[in-house]
């Protein structure tokens, strides 16, 4: 009998922090019928919270600091090494607080996911929480996304909204959010498998690149 496993796409987690997604998506890939497995968590971080998720749920990490390499290229020559070593398919970026060079786009072309808080393409970057209250926005969420070389940029896979309360602070918004983050981050990956890894549409006459002369404004 094939083990159930051999039709899995191979995962490889990258995370930095807390990893309470990768442990959403390592609970949820446990299921018989999850289209993926994940197969190493990648953590640039020694003291990051989701280490200890990867020896609860048994899957293998690999620390890779990135204070140890004096370029970022070089830093994700060592990730992409880790990962083509578990032969990983399909790379997930969940709290990786990294910004993705070339090298790792390379090796992993239009097969990098991220998931970002804030309802894309508004507040990208660092501190979307903050910046959406800042703005005074009534409604924020999350988004899933293909990773491409613009921060915060590709063909979104999925979207979350909520209400964003007067009362509301960093905290409590993001706790919101992330409650949204756990329930669509597992189903957007597993739905881009089932989908072959392809966007239908992404709505945009560039892909969902942007354009450089309007990146540069
Ligand atoms: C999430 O809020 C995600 O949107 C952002 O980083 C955070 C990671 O949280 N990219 P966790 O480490 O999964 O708890």
């Amino acid at each position: 009998m094939i083990p159930e496993s051999v039709n899995k796409v191979r995962i490889g987690v990258l995370a930095s922090g807390s990893g309470s997604n990768f442990g959403v998506i390592a609970q949820q890939a446990q299921a018989p019928n999850y289209p993926g497995e994940i197969v190493v968590l990648v953590c640039n971080q020694a003291q990051a919270q989701a280490r200890e998720r990867a020896r609860h749920w048994g899957i293998p990490e690999h620390l890779i600091a990135n204070r140890d390499y004096a370029h970022r290229e070089d830093h994700d020559r060592a990730v992409v090494a880790a990962l083509q070593q578990q032969r990983v398919e399909l790379v997930v970026m969940a709290g990786w607080m990294r910004v993705a060079t070339p090298v790792l786009l390379a090796a992993y072309p239009e097969r990098i996911l991220n998931i970002h808080p804030s309802l894309l393409p508004s507040f990208r970057g660092m501190h979307a929480v903050q910046q959406a209250l800042n703005y005074g926005v009534k409604i924020s969420g999350c988004t899933v996304h293909i990773v491409r070389l613009e921060v915060d940029s590709g063909p979104i896979l999925a979207q979350a909204a909520i209400p964003v309360y007067p009362a509301d602070t960093v905290t409590s918004l993001q706790q919101r959010i992330q409650i949204e983050e756990h329930r669509i981050y597992p189903e957007a990956i597993a739905q881009y498998i089932q989908d072959g890894y392809r966007v239908e549409s992404v709505g945009s006459p560039t892909n969902g690149a942007i354009p450089a002369t309007l990146d540069q404004q």
